[in-house]
Order: C-alpha cells, then structure tokens, then sequence
C-alpha cells in the first residue's frame, strides 16, 4: 500500500447517481470508510440497494481486508459528508453552474488540503475551480462507467491545480486498484472519449455511406482489433505488428497507407435525424436474435472474467 492510500481511510462521495453510487461500493471494496450525500428523494435507499448489487462482482475481484458494506453511511447534509474527509468524489449532475455551487460549499467544509475530484466527463476544471477559496486542490478524476469494475480514471489539473494535489491523487487511484492517467493539458473530452468519438465518428461514417452494416461494424471491432484493444493500447498494438523491428518498422512500412485513409476518413459533424434512425433500426436488427438483458449480464460476467485475467497478467503494461 502506497503512502497515498495509507494517509485515506474515509472517502466522501459527493452524488450517488449512476457514477456515485459505483464510486462507493468500489471505495468500500478498498476497505475504505465511506459518507456520502444526495439531495435525492428516496437517495440513501437507491444507494444502498446498487451497493449491494454491484457487491457480488466486487467480492469476486477480490475485496480488501476489513472491506464492508456495513462502512458505508449516508449524510443528508453535504458540510457533515466532508468534514473529517480524506478525500472528496464529487459526482452531482453535469452542470457548470451546479458544479461551482457545489464545489463552493464542498470547499468551505472540508479540511483545505483535502482533494476535490470531480468525475465530469465534459466540464474543464479551469471553469470551476475558481469557485473553491482552495483551488489548488481541486482537480478531475475522471472514471468510466462503471467505476467500481473499469480501471481507468483521467486525472486533470485546472489552471490553478497544485502538482501535489495531481501526485496525491494518482497515488491514491493507483494504491486502490485503478489505472489513472495523467492529463497534462485540458481539452474537452479529456483523453478516453475522445478516441471513442474519433472511432464512432468512422463507424457513423461507414454507416451512412453503406459500406457496411450496424451489426458488421459492430462486429468489425468486438470480434477483431477490440480484443487486442482491450489487453494493449493503440501504440502498443502498433508496436507488435512491426514483429522485432517494432514500431518505428510499422510506421515505415504502413504509415503511407494508414496516412491515405486518414485522408479518406469520414468527417460526420452531427447525428442526422436519418443517420440517428439508421442506427437505431440497425441495432435493433442486430439484437432480435437475442435476450437484451442477457446480454448485458454476460457482457458483465466477460468483463470481470477479463479484469481478473488482465490482472493476473504482470506483464501486460
Ligand atoms: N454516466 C456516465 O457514464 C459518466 C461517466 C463518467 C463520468 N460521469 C460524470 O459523473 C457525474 C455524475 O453523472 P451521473 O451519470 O452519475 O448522473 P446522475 O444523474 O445519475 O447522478 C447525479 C446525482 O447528483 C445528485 N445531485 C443533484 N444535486 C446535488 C447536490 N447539490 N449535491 C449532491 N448531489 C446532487 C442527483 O440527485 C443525482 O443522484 C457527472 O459529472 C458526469 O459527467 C458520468
């Protein structure tokens, strides 16, 4: 254990929407204490009940020594969740005005040299953070859902993030099991989502021009180049296909053709109501041969059957 988690024994969950509430049961998994708060009718229940849920996966990852559900309370007022915090996951709803009145009264409670993270998936630090008489500890740790199962949290600093905050809070990611990178400079859609638009961006691309099916594309990705993504990045997939040269080979010998198709790729700047009604008829051509929820729960299972695979391979960066 790291000195990063060694210093966090009691994590506020701020919001215990979709992403909150996957953020507390994957902070109590850890063997972490933890308060959270929601506004919500109905919120303290609906949290506990997802924790619960989201428990069985967790215990067959694995739990922390002294991990328990029975760690988690709910707060209704937002000052009593984080004073005394640790550290502060802050997951209301995705709005720039929202955000900077919670961040004011998350920043006026808590400790001050207690990280702020916020999970936005679209608002830059920069446009919040001022709001926080602390700002040099507020920052983006951004996850994907599901927190509590996917790894990867984007780590971003605002104009105004001290290089502590961004080192304490990528060692305490990192000393619970996540994957967190580190941003350095602040664009919109942070690093993850943006290469998920560049590649749907081609998928709507191809659709709308024919070339291929819904289910094809679909098909072309979860059956091929997908499950070497899921194991090795881009560069990395790159790397091996140059065979021992590795990839300064592949650039050379490849790169003219791949930068003739980055000539050629589409450039789509919006859903058309045709093109949105394309994709929905196809999808559900796709799926008619198969029980939905099913589906999901054993894309669930792979994904854990996966995780502890990857996890059990030292060797793969
Ligand atoms: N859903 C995703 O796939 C995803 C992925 C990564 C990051 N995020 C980010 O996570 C954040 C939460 O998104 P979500 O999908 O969980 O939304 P959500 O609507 O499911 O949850 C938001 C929660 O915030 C609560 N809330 C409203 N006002 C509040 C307040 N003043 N204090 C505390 N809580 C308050 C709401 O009651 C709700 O339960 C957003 O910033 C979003 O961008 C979402």
């Amino acid at each position: 254990m790291t000195s990063g988690q060694s210093e966090i024994s009691r994590v506020a969950v701020i919001g215990t929407g979709v992403i909150g509430a996957s953020w507390a049961a994957l902070f109590l998994s850890r063997g972490l204490d933890v308060v959270a708060t929601d506004p919500a009718p109905g919120a303290e229940a609906r949290l506990h009940a997802l924790v619960a849920g989201f428990w069985p996966a967790l215990t067959r990852i694995g739990l922390a020594g002294g991990a328990s559900v029975d760690r988690l309370r709910f707060e209704p007022d937002l000052a009593k969740t984080v004073a005394g915090a640790d550290f502060i996951q802050e997951n209301g709803p995705e709005r720039v005005d929202i955000k900077r009145t919670l961040l004011a009264e998350i920043d006026a409670a808590a400790n001050p040299d207690v990280i702020i993270a916020t999970s936005s998936s679209g608002i830059l630090i920069s446009a919040i953070q001022d709001a926080a008489k602390h700002p040099e500890r507020v920052l983006l740790g951004h996850p994907f859902n599901p927190p509590h199962l996917i790894p990867l949290v984007e780590v971003v600093g605002g104009s105004l993030t001290g290089q502590d905050a961004i080192d304490r809070a990528m060692a305490f990611y990192a000393a619970i099991g996540k994957k967190p990178i580190h941003i350095r400079r602040e664009v919109p859609g942070h690093v993850a989502n943006r290469l998920q638009a560049a590649l749907w961006r081609e998928a709507f691309h191809l659709l709308e021009q024919g070339v291929a099916s819904v289910a094809d594309i679909d098909t072309a990705i979860a059956h091929g180049p997908g499950l070497r993504w899921a194991l090795l990045g881009p560069f990395l997939n790159l790397h091996l296909s140059g065979g021992a040269a590795g990839i300064g080979h592949t650039i050379d010998h490849l790169g003219p053709p791949i930068a003739s198709w980055w000539q050629d790729l589409g450039n789509p700047t919006t859903f058309s109501p045709e093109l949105r009604a394309q994709a929905i008829a196809g999808v559900a051509a796709e799926l008619a041969a198969y029980d939905f929820p099913e589906t999901v729960r054993q894309r669930d299972e792979a994904l854990i059957s996966l995780l502890a695979l990857k996890a059990a391979s030292e060797q793969l960066p």
